[in-house]
């Protein structure tokens, strides 16, 4: 089954959206793997945010994204990479439509609440990064036959 990895960012975290984040996968009816509230160090922020090194950004990304602590999660279900992105909505929570997380709660773009992995590739290097192999939970819901 697909896994993704999702991020609340510090953002998320200070203004105390980890449950209500946590709360619109659970209800979509996907299955929560593994989770952690940790600090991420300057060479994982690097390491995650690699394909935008070169943007003039970068450098508050990474600087933004060790300020304070996240809480990373894997979650799992049918097309998950995909629908949890929608889920998200836009980059820029001022073109994120109303409904998804980041049109429901961001304001800036530098500040946009959630990360999703983008790619199936995306979402095995990102899980590899933040998590080990068995912090990932392999249990069972019995209410998945009818999600
Ligand atoms: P992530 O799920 O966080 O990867 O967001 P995304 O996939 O929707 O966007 P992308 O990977 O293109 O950009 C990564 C992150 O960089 C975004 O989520 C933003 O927080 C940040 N970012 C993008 N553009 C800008 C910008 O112009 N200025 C700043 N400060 N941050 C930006
Ligand atoms: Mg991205």
């Amino acid at each position: 089954m697909e896994q993704t990895f999702i991020m609340v960012k510090p953002d998320g975290v200070q203004r105390n959206l980890i449950g209500e984040i946590v709360q619109r996968f659970e209800k979509k009816g996907y299955t929560l793997k593994a989770a952690k509230l940790m600090d991420v160090s300057n060479a994982l922020a690097e390491e995650h945010y690699g394909e935008h090194k070169d943007k003039p950004f970068f450098g508050e990304l990474v600087g933004f994204i060790t300020s304070a602590p996240v809480f990373a999660m894997v979650w799992e279900g049918e097309n998950v990479i995909k629908t949890a992105r929608s889920m998200m909505g836009s980059t820029n929570p001022a073109e994120a439509q109303p409904g998804t997380i980041r049109g429901d709660y961001g304001v800036e773009v530098a500040k946009n609440v959630i990360h999703g992995s983008d790619s199936p590739e995306s979402a095995e290097r990102e899980i590899g990064l933040f998590f080990n192999e068995s912090d990932i939970l392999s249990y069972k819901k019995d209410i998945n036959s009818w999600v």
